[in-house]
Formats: structure tokens, sequence, C-alpha cells
């Protein structure tokens, strides 16, 4: 089937960019921004002290989080990776021709290539990310190295159902794609209805790919967000470094430690800054308290089993097709058919 062209009123901000590659279009939903500053203040005034893990990636946070991934303790995103690689086929065997790959996020130019060279001639891939200066780079060079693949992007907050323009899509079915368990980085109920936001999204027959990571063993999983060469920690202590510049803090880093464990009940490592001793710190004009070993809640990343993801898909109205593990059950690709 011809490719349809994207219609210029979609093309409403596509601009050229240096490398010459232009993507078919930028959509700016214009999402609300974040409000670092309130969301600080309201978690470090809970009894349970908390932070918002999406506060993790700043500059400094992002390199650290791609120096997580190359950790020898890390499994997550070589596992990944090669999972995705070896399932290429059974994948586009199910797609079938002239895909249109939707991605949430644009974070992992490995893996989307990975998809993307092995579908039989994608048709087009739509990006969904809250950030438009990371979208960008990401779409153009999409569009310069697969060109003959529509690329655009649409800057928005996945946080609820995207409408993807008609005319941005391809002849062929939709594949929602969502790698690296970053669903597991939201509470269940709060992934069970990102499953059903995302089922809305799309047509019956069309796809949902995603990567989870699996439930396991404290030995892998401890190490894992422990890594000996500390830098999960230094990720971890980076937020009170961002608060300090810019929310005008008073943290001494000093004073904490990276806390990381696998809550084996919840079926979620648990990440914390634990206050070395009794302190007092500022932020945003705001004095706040903490008692030596009292911790900050950083972050959850839940783990699934096999069966209990399959229950949270269906029960968003989907079907599972096909789920893949690698030899060590460690991670899981599952193919979701909207039912
Ligand atoms: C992004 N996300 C899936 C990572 C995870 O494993 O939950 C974030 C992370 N936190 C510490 N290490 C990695």
């Amino acid at each position: 089937m011809d490719k349809p062209a994207v219609a210029s009123g979609v093309s409403d901000q596509a601009q050229p960019s240096s490398s010459g590659a232009v993507p078919a279009f930028l959509l700016d939903r214009h999402p609300p921004k974040d409000n670092f500053a309130a969301d600080v203040l309201e978690g470090l005034a809970k009894p349970q002290k908390q932070i918002p893990p999406k506060y993790f990636y700043d500059a400094r946070g992002s390199d650290l989080f791609e120096r997580i991934c190359q950790t020898p303790e890390y499994y997550v995103t070589r596992t990944e990776l090669k999972l995705l690689s070896d399932i290429g086929p059974d994948v586009a065997g199910i797609a079938g021709r002239d895909v249109t790959v939707i991605e949430f996020g644009s974070g992992s130019d490995a893996k989307i290539r990975r998809l993307l060279d092995a579908l039989p001639s994608p048709g087009a891939y739509v990006a969904i990310d809250i950030s438009r200066a990371a979208l960008e780079p990401a779409i153009e060079d999409l569009a310069r190295d697969y060109a003959d693949m529509s690329v655009g992007g649409i800057v928005a907050d996945f946080s609820a159902p995207v409408a993807v323009p008609h005319d941005a899509l391809s002849g062929g079915r939709k594949l929602a794609f969502f790698p690296g368990s970053t669903i597991g980085n939201m509470e269940r109920s709060r992934a069970r209805q990102f499953l059903a936001d995302v089922r809305a999204m799309l047509a019956p027959e069309d796809g949902f790919l995603v990567g989870v990571d699996l439930r396991k063993g404290r030995d892998i999983l401890d190490p894992a967000y422990n890594d000996d060469a500390g830098v999960t920690a230094e990720f971890n202590l980076n937020v009170l470094r961002r608060i300090n510049r810019e929310l005008g803090g008073s943290i001494d880093l000093g004073n904490f430690r990276h806390l990381a464990f696998y809550n084996e009940t919840e079926g979620r490592i648990e990440m914390h800054l634990r206050s070395t001793t009794d302190q007092q710190f500022e932020v945003a004009g705001r004095q706040f308290a903490m008692e030596r070993d009292e911790t900050i809640h950083t972050e959850n990343s839940y783990k699934y089993s096999v069966a209990e993801f399959a229950l949270a898909a269906e029960s968003a109205g989907f079907r599972v097709m096909r789920t893949w593990q690698d030899p060590r059950s460690l991670f899981s690709i599952h193919y979701l058919a909207a039912a």
C-alpha cells in the first residue's frame, strides 16, 4: 500500500536539522510544565518524605542513568537489547508490513533501531515525549537514517491517551512500543491505567510491544541497584544536588547515603536516601528536619511475574499474543494485541 503523505496541517513545526534530515512533523501539544519546586516541597512535607523519580533526569542524571545501563550488575538494558534482537523475526511476523510504530518516550535509540530494523518496511514512526528538547534530535536522527519511513514527533504527556493524527499513520497496523521496563516505575494501579490509555489509542488488532522486568531473587536484584562502582548511588544522590542548584537548597550531600533493596512483598525495588545524622536543611525558603536513619523515598521499580503482567494487560483490554523471556528469565517482552 502506498504510504500517505503527511498533511502539511500536521507539519506545523518541522524544521530541518543541521544534518539536513527533516522529520515529517513535530506537533507540540504544550503539555503543562513540571513544577519541581511544588512537587519537592509537597514530598518533603509528607510523613514518609519522597521525591518523584522523574526528577532524577536532569542532564547529569540522564548521563548517570546511561552509565548505570553499562554496569555489570544492571542486567536490564543489555538483556532487553539482546532479547529484542532475538525476537525481531517473530515480532515482524505478527506485526506485518507497513506498520506505524508509536514510541512512548524517545529515550533509547538502540532499542528503537533494533525494532525498526527487524520490521519489514515499517511505514511510519511517531515518538511521543513530554520533552521537546529530547524529542527533536531523536526524530531528526531517525528521519536521516530511515529515509523511506515517515518520522514524526508529538510533544505531549503520555500519562493520558494522546491523539495521533490520522495522516501521520501508514497503511498497516499501529504498534505501540514502551521498552526499558519504564512501566515498572509506575505504581501498579497507575500501570494498569497506562495500559488502558494505550489500548484507547489503538484499534482492534493493533499491537503493543512492552518490556517488563521480572520478579526474581534478591541475589540478582539487590546488586543491580547497588552497583560496586557506586553509579546508582551517585544517580540517587544527584537529585539532592539538583534541589540545591535549582531550588536554592542547603542540603549537605555528605549527610545522606544511597539505600536500595528489594521489597519482596510489594515485588519492587525501593530506592531511598538515608539521613546519616539528625539534620536540618532549607529548600526554596522552607526548613526541613530529618532524624538519623529517616529516609527520603525516591523511586519504586516494580517487578512482575509473567502471569501478573498478563492479568494487568487483559484487564486493560489486551490479548497477550506472545511473551518472550531471556534464558535466565530475567526480563520479558510482551506482544499485546488490542482485543
Ligand atoms: C528507568 N527505570 C526502568 C530504571 C529502573 O530500573 O527502574 C531506573 C533505575 N533506577 C535505578 N537504576 C535504574
